[in-house]
């Protein structure tokens, strides 16, 4: 069957009717891979999976919520909308507002998000505003001008967002046949993991699984508000996108881990980056770093003795690695340079 976005494929979950235009990049079905060497390297009596959220069509999960709210508020008769972001919800933002025809603003940390991100609102011709400040500062103004002004807001407080979101908890569920034990996933506003629990709790209600996973959201430790318990002022991690102190979400993500019995916690840059490169190196999946805090977070647990044999654990993977080469080339093996000459390439490899 030919597969035509999360609003057609969980139509009866989705506050949609017949009169919503759907705006859609055909966006979700993304791949649900076994890892299993990569399970190997962290505790190879669990059964690990990865939910490859960088295959969505502008390279990350924001594309499930922006199918959402961009056709709802096309259906609302919107000319504009706002966001502020770290980076991926500002790319998809443009590129579905590009395909709407509607005009998009993004108001973006100065210097702070990875240039593939960048790249995208620009070429899909976003306003893109840079502002001198972190991206709490940003929201601030962006939920300001957006109770001003009719522009509809697109951050994950517009509530059809997070229902777009939940479609990966569905699709976990379906790729899966069931429901995992644990989900562990990286925490910035708090949106996703407040969305992935929703989609399972709906699922459940509707007797799709069995039981709910303990949902595990990690944060960065420089940008951990939710794990200190209060506001962080100038949040810093080399997970850019994730570089959040005040998560519009964080009651909603709290409730989350609360009720399924799992947990908010955080991992260091270090963490975050040996995951990343571990991903890469074993399993062939290059995601951005941010979304390498789920995996870093498994393996956090795994050394506290978290996992029983045979626990399935689903990591979502929120972003493509693609968004920040830099990133990559930074913490990889610089390449050589010989003369195009084999003898000179046969020495380098070693025959
Ligand atoms: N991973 C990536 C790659 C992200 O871009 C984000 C959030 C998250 C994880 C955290 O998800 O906010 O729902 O808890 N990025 C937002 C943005 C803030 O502006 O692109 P969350």
């Amino acid at each position: 069957m030919h597969w035509r976005g999360v609003i057609e494929q969980y139509r009866e979950y989705m506050s949609v009717t017949d009169q919503t235009p759907v705006i859609t990049l055909n966006e979700g079905n993304t791949p649900f891979i076994a890892c299993r060497n990569l399970s190997k390297a962290i505790n190879n009596k669990i059964r690990l999976y990865l939910k490859f959220e960088g295959a969505n069509p502008t390279g990350s999960f924001k594309d499930r919520g922006m199918t959402m709210a961009i056709s709802k508020a096309v259906e609302a008769g919107a000319e504009a909308v706002i966001c502020a972001s770290t980076g991926n919800t500002s790319a998809s933002a443009a590129a579905y507002g590009a395909r709407a025809g509607i005009k998009v603003f993004v108001l973006i940390p100065e210097g702070k998000i990875a240039v593939g991100k960048l790249a995208q609102a620009m070429i899909h011709k976003a306003n893109v505003i840079q502002v001198e400040g972190n991206f709490d500062e940003a929201l601030t103004i962006v939920k300001s001008i957006a109770s001003d002004y009719p522009i509809t807001i697109v951050n994950s407080i517009n509530p059809y967002r997070l229902e777009g979101q939940k479609s990966a908890a569905f699709e976990v569920c379906d790729q899966l046949g069931g429901n995992p034990d644990y989900h562990f996933l990286p925490v910035g506003n708090a949106g996703n993991i407040t969305a992935y629990w929703m989609g399972y709790s709906e699922y459940y209600k509707k007797g799709k699984i069995s039981s709910l996973p303990k949902m595990m959201g990690f944060q960065a430790a420089g940008a951990a508000p939710i794990v200190y318990g209060r506001v962080i002022e100038n949040p810093t991690t080399i997970a850019t996108a994730i570089r959040i102190g005040n998560p519009a979400s964080w009651k909603m993500a709290v409730n989350a881990a609360t009720e399924s019995r799992g947990e908010i916690n955080m991992v260091t840059d270090e963490e975050i980056i040996e995951a990343y490169k571990l991903v890469a190196a074993t399993e062939g999946i290059f995601c951005e770093a941010a979304s390498a805090a789920s995996i870093a977070g498994v393996i956090k647990k795994n050394k506290e003795g978290l996992f029983n044999e045979g626990d399935t654990v689903v990591c979502t993977l929120t972003g493509h690695g693609l968004k920040d080469t830099e990133m990559a080339i930074n913490f990889s093996k610089r390449p050589v340079t010989v003369k195009a000459d084999k003898t000179e390439v046969l020495k380098v490899l070693g025959y």
